[in-house]
């Protein structure tokens, strides 16, 4: 069952009924400013960090669900309304949400009255606009109010929920004309304030949420509304609001549009004040002024479409399977852009105020961004790398707003330092900027502790070798990539996180996911020590490499896959000598990826084992037999009833490990079939078991032994963007950048005639066309350039500005 539909051509999901199984999100803005928008207007809005600078309030997992945002309500004589359905609830004629790329647009029609809201960042700015249009589609003349609401957050989004105490007698607004100023804390250390303004003459308005709402009553039925009567509140603590009320009158088929800004300033310390106790709005009135009319929305609206254009513009495919094109030509990347913007800070599922940015999310997310900006990929890669501690180790995860490591989710997570090596390779390869290596960045932060980048990459890569448990292979410290996989941890208290407890400080629980990484990011360190002329580093990282390789080989396989771990015991975690758990997706995928064993049909052999035990309907699951109880050596995983999350759900991020593993086998079908397994695109038509947004990826599936296999949980913010965009643009189809060109290598279904990609590549554009005769899965025939044939399947680096036409042949 479907909710809606995509709208390929305008880059949309068009979803046309407000009761969709979950609310179904979007995301506004691209920078510093960002807002959370669902299809009925639910959400909110933040400035750089969605703790520590929260504009509008949110109640998490609130009834009913998703109540708060940014609403509308149109008072039409006894009948109120609202453009997005919610919070009124009163049945609309019409409904139509559109989530596009960093807009949304959100019409209703009532009563032969259209309302259509759209919502949007504009580049380079700190604010919402959202441009109301009316339009009066009856045949008489209609006159009405428009009531605005927002609720204002007293910006430390934790504190406001927890510290009542304080905050229901710290709230303050100014008025000034048609803008409500929120400026709470503002008399004390804050130099930022945020406003609510729109470019029309108001009725009235209201600024304390209790007198709009009236006692007891819900977002449902504000009272000043109902009455349609604004009461020009003015709050002093409690619960500030802004809430306009204009009256329109429309002809028959006359429109009018109003536009409102949500903005926020920052002040110098000096400049703080207009005079005494009267805020500086002179930032606030230069960005009402800039969107005061219709036209100027609608020239930076084109301005992000155009944003998006270019963006979108660098990988392009032409395929035979539109579910596929629409995937990587946008939504994809999309989504991309969106864990690289918020990492895992703020969706449905992360509150925003439980975590910043993670050392090895933003690390992995970058893989998926890198070719959109690469110049913000660059910045990322440093912030990150100054978190770094001198022992290579890192804090898992900053704080956006200070860029500063911290300890409040854990540390000690082995696998983090390695995926520095990845970021860093993978965005020299897209940009060949070697001089990223040379960049200073301090350890800790701490600017006297600064190297060059470099170093930081060594460290990282020692980290492991300086880690190594009794078979020689990593330690896995707190935990690897699977966060639930606490080895050490041995908590009997449910008041302890897992995330942070460590009550036994051992040197013996080993990773074979971080063995088979080691391999995989330890080769791209060789590679980049020999091909920047530092023969001797690589030659010594090399041996490491090679001596992993062994361990893994004499102590890592099974039998029949590889093993996942060895516990604090010394035991063996992920074999068939266990009773649950007995093989684990990670160390299937690190070790074929890396090839281990490839020789001598281990991958093989592994990657069949996976199709045999984990792959089910929805996908591939993390791990089998689900675990059916605690097991306190083993810790978070065992946590979660079967089927949910790291316990034996389909962790959709760790899926294209294995696709990107049967690339390497050559076994194009399954690669794509596993692919299809857990697109969105492909997942429409069962949106009612999914339940989540068929446009973006979710991080997990329930698995095969779950309650209802196939519900999807914790959409958006996840690694799983990244990893399937890596895995299909540069594996299944192909398309791969090298420090000394493109390779192109595709591993496809054989039935696939081919398929073309435009590929924008350090400035010089490809028309690629590969042409698969034979029906293959994986091989090359030919390729060649401009008519020339080139040996190899890599495509040199040109001049750019240039065009050229590439074609392949495989066979
Ligand atoms: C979740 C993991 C997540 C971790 C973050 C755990 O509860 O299951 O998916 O990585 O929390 O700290
Ligand atoms: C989600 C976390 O954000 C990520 O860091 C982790 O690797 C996975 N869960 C698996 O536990």
């Amino acid at each position: 069952m479907k909710f809606g539909y995509f709208d390929d051509a305008a880059r949309e999901y068009v979803i046309t009924t407000p009761r969709t199984p979950y609310p179904w999100l979007n995301y506004l803005g691209n920078e510093d400013f960002f807002g959370l928008i669902s299809h009925t207007a639910g959400g909110y809005c933040y400035c750089k960090d969605a703790r520590f600078r929260r504009l509008t309030r949110y109640r998490y997992n609130n009834v009913p669900w998703d109540d708060g945002g940014r609403y509308f309500y149109i008072q039409d004589g006894d009948c109120v309304w609202s453009p997005g359905w919610k919070p009124v609830r009163t049945e609309l004629d019409q409904y139509r949400c559109r989530h596009g790329l960093s807009y949304t647009i959100i019409q209703g029609v009532k009563n032969g009255l259209e309302a259509e809201a759209l919502f949007f960042v504009p580049l380079g700015t700190w604010a919402e606009v959202h441009r109301l249009t009316l339009t009066n589609r009856s045949q008489a003349p209609r006159t009405f109010r428009v009531f605005s609401l927002v609720e204002w957050c007293l910006w430390n989004a934790h504190d406001d929920l927890n510290n009542l105490q304080r905050n229901f007698s710290t709230g303050e607004v100014e008025i000034d004309g048609s803008t409500v100023y929120h400026k709470t804390e503002y008399r004390e250390r804050r130099d930022h304030y945020a406003f609510y303004g729109v470019n029309a003459p108001l009725v009235g308005f209201d600024t304390d949420r209790d007198a709009f709402l009236g006692a007891y009553n819900g977002f449902d039925r504000p009272a000043a509304v109902v009455e349609g009567k604004p009461r020009n509140s003015e709050a002093h603590g409690w619960s500030p609001i802004a809430s306009h009320c204009v009256e329109v009158r429309l002809e028959p088929g006359e429109a009018r549009s109003l536009v409102f800004v949500l903005g926020y300033v920052e002040n110098p310390q000096e400049q703080k004040w207009e005079r005494p106790g009267v805020i500086n709005k002179a930032g606030a009135r230069d960005l009402l002024a800039r969107f005061a009319t219709p036209a100027a929305v609608d020239a930076a609206l084109q301005d992000l479409r155009s944003f998006w254009d270019r963006l979108l513009s660098h990988y392009v495919l032409e395929s035979g399977d539109g579910k596929l094109n629409r995937m990587v030509n946008v939504w994809n990347q999309y989504q991309c852009m969106v864990t690289f913007n918020l990492s895992r800070s703020a969706s449905y599922f992360e509150t925003g105020i439980g975590r910043g940015f993670g050392f090895r999310d933003s690390n992995q997310d970058l893989i998926g961004f890198v070719h959109q900006v690469p110049a913000r990929a660059r910045q990322r890669i440093l912030d990150l790398a100054a978190t770094q501690f001198a022992d290579g180790s890192a804090y898992h995860q900053y704080q956006p707003l200070t860029k500063r490591g911290n300890s409040d989710i854990g540390g000690n997570f082995n696998d983090d330092p390695l995926w520095l090596i990845f970021s860093t390779t993978a965005y020299i390869k897209e940009t060949g900027d070697f001089t990223i290596l040379d960049a200073p960045v301090p350890f800790d932060n701490d600017e006297r502790s600064a190297q060059p980048l470099f170093e930081h990459l060594k460290r990282s890569f020692y980290h492991t070798v300086n880690n190594l448990g009794p078979h020689g292979l990593p330690l896995i410290g707190r935990a690897d990539w699977n966060d639930c996989l606490n080895l050490n941890c041995f908590s009997n208290d449910p008041n302890e996180s897992f995330q942070t407890t460590g009550n036994r400080a051992g040197r013996t629980a080993e990773s074979l996911m971080i063995a088979g990484q080691f391999v995989l990011y330890g080769r791209e360190f060789v590679a980049l020590c020999a091909r920047i002329g530092k023969g001797d580093e690589a030659r010594a990282a090399q041996e490491h490499v090679d001596r992993m390789v062994r361990a893994v080989l004499e102590h890592g396989w099974d039998g029949a896959w590889f093993l996942r771990a060895y516990d604090f015991f010394g035991r063996k975690v992920g074999s068939k000598e266990n009773e649950e758990g007995q093989i684990f997706i990670e160390s299937q995928g690190f070790c074929a990826m890396a090839g281990i064993g490839l020789e001598e049909g281990r991958v093989v052999t592994a990657l069949d084992s996976v199709r045999e035990r984990l792959d089910c309907e929805f996908g591939v699951m993390l791990n089998q037999p689900a675990f059916t109880r605690y097991l306190i050596e083993y810790g978070e995983i065992s946590s979660y009833p079967q089927g949910y999350k790291e316990n034996a759900a389909v962790f959709c991020h760790n899926n294209p490990w294995i696709m990107i593993g049967e690339t390497v086998l050559g076994r194009g079908e399954r690669a794509f079939e596993y692919y299809r397994k857990i697109a969105p695109a492909y997942l429409e038509e069962m949106s009612d078991l999914h339940r989540l947004e068929p446009y973006v990826y979710a991080q997990m599936v329930a698995g095969r032994d779950a309650y209802r296999p196939g519900e999807a949980k914790n959409s958006w913010l996840t690694g799983t963007a990244a990893w399937n965009y890596y895995a299909i643009t540069q594996f299944i189809l192909g398309i791969k950048p090298g420090y000394d060109g493109l390779d192109i290598n595709p591993c496809i279904p054989p039935a696939w005639e081919g398929f073309r990609v435009t590929r924008i590549f350090r400035g010089a554009t490809y028309h690629i066309e590969v042409r698969n005769p034979r029906h293959v899965s994986k091989g090359i025939k030919r390729v060649s350039m401009d008519g020339k044939v080139l040996s190899g399947g890599a495509i040199p680096i040109s001049d750019p500005g240039t065009e050229h036409r590439v074609m392949v042949e495989l066979g």
